[in-house]
């Protein structure tokens, strides 16, 4: 677009039009703040680029536009500086929503995969040797003189198997989707009466589901536990108030939707939100990564594996959190190409 000095547009080309969503007959004249609703830079930056009459660039600006719109903008504004006609400053708005989430999809998902490359390393690493001490143990209890001492070799064996057991959490997931045709509702309300049942009855559970969505191929014990694991955080947030606990449990179908640099034409999306207390602000940015943990006894792998089980379906798992709504968010594609 192009601006007066006094910031009233001059003219504004057919992809800025269609940005915000007007016309060019339309917005002829009108002041540059009343195209965009919110921005906190958007007019700062039109001023500074006027009065220091050099060129003015920020990226990544979040604007609310007219038509409610949320995008983020890198702005690019020239002063033009021979002062004839009414052009004074011509603007560049680039629209990088699509950009920064595929950027932000690729740092998660190359995040997990060196973290699961240690893992499996660090796994291999402790599981043999772990075998060996394993049958050594059996093998001395067999030869003690006095059956009392079989006390401490079991004690070696039990705690042999729990570290074993920790080790395998940690490697996550089977890699292999046994993908069936399914309703995800079907597979949400199970999950709602194993946390209902878990809480004693206890929590209240809201259900807010799309019934049109159509069944799609996933992997039915994989995405139980992926659930599962999301909701039993919320349950264990809000421990000891649990009749304070709400969750809801909502479904939806998105057209046209990208995940990571993938376009789908139909995406499944499932968020669960529950008012507990929130996810201590020091973890929110490293929650999915194995063995981050909040709570005393707990192994941080939870959410670890649900987001190796949603990246496993080619979907995404996101979370939004603050005292009082915590909502996790997964989109699965639902197109059958990618079953
Ligand atoms: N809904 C939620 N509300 C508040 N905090 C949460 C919520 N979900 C996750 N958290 C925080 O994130 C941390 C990591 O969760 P994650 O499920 O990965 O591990 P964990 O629950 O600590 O252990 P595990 O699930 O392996 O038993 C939790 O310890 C908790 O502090
Ligand atoms: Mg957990």
């Amino acid at each position: 677009m192009a601006l007066d000095a006094n910031l009233r547009i001059v003219a504004l080309n057919a992809a800025g039009q269609a940005l915000l969503e007007t016309s060019e007959p339309r917005c002829i004249g009108q002041h540059a703040g009343s195209l965009i609703l919110r921005s906190a830079q958007w007019l700062e930056s039109l001023k500074q680029a006027l009065a220091s009459n050099t060129p003015h660039a920020s990226r990544g600006v979040s604007m609310l536009l007219t038509s409610g719109q949320d995008v983020h903008v890198d702005i690019m504004i020239t002063p033009v500086l021979d002062g004839a006609g009414p052009f004074r400053l011509v603007v560049e708005l680039t629209v990088v929503d699509r950009l920064m989430k595929i950027s932000r999809y690729e740092n998660a998902q190359h995040t997990q995969e060196t973290s699961r490359a240690i893992i499996r390393g660090l796994a291999h690493e402790i599981k043999n040797p772990l075998g060996g001490v394993r049958g050594a143990a059996q093998l001395l209890a067999k030869e003690l003189p006095n059956a009392a001492l079989a006390e401490y070799t079991d004690i070696i064996i039990r705690e042999a198997d729990r570290l074993r057991d920790l080790v395998d959490r940690l490697l996550g997931p089977n890699r292999q989707l046994d993908a069936e045709l399914l309703n995800i509702h079907e597979i949400m309300e199970h999950v709602r009466n194993l946390i209902t049942a878990e809480s004693g009855n206890q929590v209240i559970v809201k259900r807010d589901y799309d019934p049109s969505l159509p069944e799609f191929h996933c992997d039915r014990a994989q995405l139980i536990q992926a659930v599962l694991n999301i909701m039993r955080n919320a349950l264990q947030a809000a421990a000891p108030n649990l009749k304070q606990c709400e969750i809801t449990l909502r479904s939806r179908s998105q057209r046209q939707f990208t995940i990571g640099a993938t376009l789908h034409r139909l995406v499944c999306r499932i968020d669960i939100i529950d008012n507990g207390p929130g996810i201590p602000a020091e973890l929110l940015s490293a929650v999915f990564a194995p063995m981050v943990t909040g709570r005393v006894g707990g192994t941080g792998l939870g959410l670890s594996i649900a987001q190796s089980i949603i990246y496993l379906h080619g979907g995404a798992l996101e979370c939004d959190s603050r005292p009082g709504e915590t909502r996790f968010t997964f989109y699965l594609p639902m197109d059958t190409s990618n079953a």
